[in-house]
This record gives C-alpha cells, structure tokens and sequence, in this order.
C-alpha cells in the first residue's frame, strides 16, 4: 500500500500501536533527547502532515508555522496547553487530544495523594529507610488526620472533578465544590457535592483539589492570597498543572504552616530541580507528573493518540477534538 503521510511522533508511543501507523504512514520517531529540543522539532516538522506530541513538547507559533503541510496534531494528553490552539486552528491544523480514558487513573492518583499526605505514609517511609523509626506508638506520636468525615474542596468540576467527588465521596468525605457553572441539582444530588463560591471554598476545606485546566487566566491562580483564606490545618492537592499554583508562595505557606500539607503531581518546572525547595519540606508528598500513567490507561491514550491522527489526516471526525 502507497503511504500517503509522513508523521512525527517525538516520543515512543507503545510498540504494537506504533506498528499499526507504520503500516499507513511514513513515521519518523524522534528518539534523541527528551523532551525534542525545539531546533530540531522545527526541522522534522517542515514536511509532515501528522504531529503526534507530548505535554512536554512546545507546539508554539515558530512550529506550526514551519510546518507547512501539517493538517493535524495529535497530543498524548488531555492537557493541551502546551499548543497554540488558535494558531493552530487559524491555519485549518486539527487538534486531538486524549480526554475520558485517564479520568479514572488521574483521579485515582488524587485519592492517593490525599491519603498519603494526610496519613504521613510517605513521610513515615522516609523515616524507616533513614533509620529514624524510634517511638511512633505513643498517644501522640506520628499521628496524621483522619480522611474520612473531612471536606474536600473541588475546585473544578469537570470530567477528573466529578470522579474524584465519587472517590472522596466512597471515603466518607464531604464534597464541595466551585465551578465555572454550577451543576444541574439533579447531578448535584447524584454525586452528593455542594456548590460553593471559590472564596467559601477555600475558607471551609479541609482538603482543596484542583482540577481546572491551565491557561493565562489561571496562570498562577493559587498563591498567597488563596493560602491566607484557607485553614491552617488544611491540605493542597494538584494533579492538573504546575503553573496553577504560585510554587514560592507554595512553599512559604508550607514552611509557615499557614496550610499543613500539599500532595503534589506538577509542578511550575518539570522534571523538578534538585534545589526545589518543595524536595526539603517534610509536609508534602510528590510524584512525578503520573496522573494517567497505569499500563491499562497509557495503553488506551496511545491508540487514541493515533486513531485522532490517523482520523485528522484522512479529514475525518477526530474522536477527541479540542
Ligand atoms: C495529561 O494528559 O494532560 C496529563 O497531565 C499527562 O500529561
């Protein structure tokens, strides 16, 4: 059969799914240093009419507008605000993207992160491997804050939202939450959440979530004004994006308990630099930006990743559009 595309796709996607591309189109894979450093992205792009890319590749203006023949952008994510969506857009490019099948993983690893941080497991861990386990039995010793009975505080009510609603809900937590729109009463009353403005939000949880998207009017939604409103006892939990949240306003609410913990999947800069002063505080539990990383999760993004490209290219409906 006569492949008609040429495809670039910056990083592996799983082998079996890259196998099936091969057989329609032609694919270079970028397999040189992640994530691909932009001067050598704006050469590979120039003749492909396929881009298959990564959160961590920056699909700006400069790219796209090299990339003369592309017809579509197929990102590995569900985030996308590593592309220029209206340029993108301006210049007839498609974009897919990876919604639905990382919701339950995404909000699985924000139960997680709750559970960890408020338990101390994390923290307790670390005090085993470096030998410090001495007395933890005592009436007050090691204790952490009980999960269940507390109120988390969704900020953000969208797919990743309203699951992590039915976790915490399973948990016996109270769920609020503040949304661009408020919920129809009916879904309310099925997910049992309480509608809050941001500022009640904050004032009254124990445990705030985000789960908005990352854009400018975000940019830093989070920082010392937000942490002077929230509880002292009180925990910060993102899994969406790492600009959302003022990092050095972060790390000073933490250090100054003005908020008792954070568990934290992203961060402002990623990977972390060994000096991120969020690596010294006790109070936190990281991982390293896993939200949607199951075997079963990351196996279904790859094949929507290229069922969208393979759809874009031949200009069919995506399964996923932004
Ligand atoms: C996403 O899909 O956007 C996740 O954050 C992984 O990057």
């Amino acid at each position: 059969m006569k492949k008609h595309f040429n495809v670039l796709v910056t990083r592996r996607l799983h082998r079996s799914v890259l196998e099936k591309l091969g057989k329609k189109c032609n694919v270079i894979l970028h397999e040189g240093k992640i994530p691909i450093p932009k001067k050598i992205l704006m050469k590979k792009i120039r003749n492909v009419e396929g881009l298959i890319c990564h959160p961590y590749d920056t699909i700006d203006e400069d790219v796209i507008q090299v990339a003369k023949n592309l017809r579509i952008i197929s990102t590995f994510s569900v985030g996308f605000d590593h592309i220029d969506i209206d340029f993108a857009k301006s210049r007839g490019i498609k974009i897919g993207y990876t919604p639905e099948v990382l919701t339950n993983a995404t909000a699985e690893l924000t139960i997680a992160l709750i559970l960890d941080v408020m338990r101390r497991v994390t923290e307790g861990d670390r005090l085993i491997r470096d030998k410090r386990w001495r007395q933890v039995f005592g009436a007050n010793d090691y204790t952490g804050t009980e999960v269940s009975g507390k109120i988390i505080g969704i900020l953000g009510m969208g797919r990743i939202g309203r699951e992590v609603a039915k976790k915490a809900n399973g948990l016996g937590m109270k769920v609020v939450y503040s949304s661009r729109r408020q919920m129809s009463r009916n879904l309310e009353k099925k997910l049992k959440i309480k509608y809050l403005s941001e500022n009640k939000l904050f004032e009254n949880s124990d445990v705030v979530s985000l789960h908005i998207p990352y854009s400018k009017d975000t940019h830093h939604k989070i920082d010392s004004k937000i942490f002077k409103k929230m509880r002292d006892s009180s925990f910060l939990i993102n899994t969406s994006r790492g600009k959302i949240v003022n990092e050095k306003h972060l790390i000073t609410a933490l250090k100054t308990k003005q908020i008792q913990g954070a568990g934290i999947d992203v961060y402002e800069l990623e990977p972390v630099e060994i000096k991120n002063q969020l690596l010294k505080l006790e109070n936190v539990v990281l991982s390293p930006h896993i939200g949607s990383s199951t075997d079963e999760t990351r196996y279904k993004m790859s094949e929507i990743t290229v069922k969208n490209l393979i759809l874009g290219l031949e200009r069919e409906k995506l399964l996923y559009s932004v």
